[in-house]
């Protein structure tokens, strides 16, 4: 049921403060601040490396883990998408965790890819939605996203919630692995129960972000730029925007842009910049001035106090709460998801069927 909203995704943009909510208090007892007893049943410190595989936006979600895994764990992760993952020849070595991630669990290459590494011999978990599904049944340990049904096909609140449970992951591995003292821990795990109340602060940006779709939809192409998670969350807007609105977007890492990406820059093309004040803005703002010298036309999502130091190199400016650099990912998606949905609404596209597209693909 689609409620008072328009379309099933502008529901479950706005669902997710609630789910995001839902899925934490799964992994994390609120009260106490700790990771809940048994929540998640791994031992990382068992564990050489991580391996994940997964599609589309769920392959997004696995790659903003990425950081966090080696950042709070010091635990090497090899991710591909699953389509790539299954036809390698791996040696499946058995001190490696393989890690699917899955809305569905029904997606027909991530469930190859479990089934070969468990033809390997490698334990397997899964971060799924569908607590009944193909995945779910057949992974030795199932991590569960408490999303409720995803009915849009663009994926919105299941990769917040996907990410929320990869960070608690991580957060586990931190303290299994002795790399996070347990005031560390504890400060991580305070910055994910502020989530649910970051995200529905960003979800009340829509008012902005509609002018700043006015500005997108017209456009043919739009780039996509960030550096470490932002990079991972700029890849997520890129495919977002494409899917819906069907404008071709691409995402780079911000500093690649110099190798090639820079050469699209003109007065016409939008370039989306994922810019939260952490430690690798000052690298993005210069790659901010370089799309502008250039005429390009840039949108930034940053914070206050990114807001303040880049100042007229952006057209648009979306100006975040101010969150620990941990869970800005999660935030900062929610202006991709809207802006995403208000340029398929401009441009008179299906928002919750888009052409071409199943909401879970089974073949391969
Ligand atoms: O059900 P899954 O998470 O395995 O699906 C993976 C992708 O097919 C899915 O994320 C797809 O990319 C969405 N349309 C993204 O919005």
């Amino acid at each position: 049921e689609k409620g008072n909203y328009r379309h099933f995704m502008a529901k479950e943009i706005h669902e997710q403060p609630e789910v995001i909510a839902r899925t934490l208090s799964h992994y994390i007892d609120v009260g106490s601040g700790t990771l809940r007893d048994g929540a998640v049943p791994i031992d990382f410190s068992q564990i050489r490396r991580l391996s994940i595989a997964a599609c589309g936006t769920a392959y997004y979600a696995g790659l903003v883990s990425r950081y966090w895994f080696e950042r709070l764990a010091r635990l090497p992760v090899d991710l591909d998408v699953a389509s790539e993952y299954r036809y390698r020849a791996q040696a499946f070595p058995a001190d490696e965790l393989a890690l699917f991630i899955s809305q569905s669990g029904e997606t027909a290459d991530t469930l190859a890819g479990l089934r070969a590494a468990k033809a390997g011999g490698q334990q397997l978990a899964t971060v799924v939605n569908v607590p009944t599904s193909t995945m779910a049944r057949e992974a030795d340990i199932v991590l569960p996203t408490l999303a409720g049904p995803e009915i849009g096909v663009a994926s919105t609140k299941a990769f917040t919630c996907q990410l929320a449970t990869l960070a608690c992951l991580a957060v586990k591995a931190g303290i299994d692995r002795g790399t996070l003292s347990p005031l560390d821990a504890e400060g991580f795990l305070s910055a994910l129960v502020e989530l649910p109340r970051l995200v529905a602060e960003a979800v009340t940006l829509e008012h902005s972000i509609e002018r700043v779709a006015k500005l997108v939809a017209p456009a043919s192409s739009a780039l996509f730029l960030g550096r470490g998670t932002s990079f991972a969350v700029a890849m997520e807007g890129a495919l977002k925007l494409k899917e819906l609105s069907y404008i071709h977007a691409e995402a780079y890492a911000a500093g690649e842009l110099k190798h090639g990406p820079i050469a699209l820059v003109d007065e016409e093309l939008p370039v989306i910049v994922i810019a939260p004040f952490d430690d690798l803005f000052a690298k993005t703002v210069s790659n901010m001035q370089e799309v502008h010298a250039r005429g390009g036309r840039i949108i930034a999502v940053t914070d206050a106090r990114g807001a303040h130091a880049i100042g007229d190199t952006a057209e648009e400016l979306i100006v975040l709460p101010d969150v620990p650099a941990f869970v800005a990912p999660v935030v900062a998606t929610i202006p991709l998801q809207l802006l995403a949905y208000h340029a398929a609404i401009i441009n008179g596209t299906d928002v919750d069927q888009p052409r071409n597209l199943a909401k879970s693909v089974t073949v391969e």
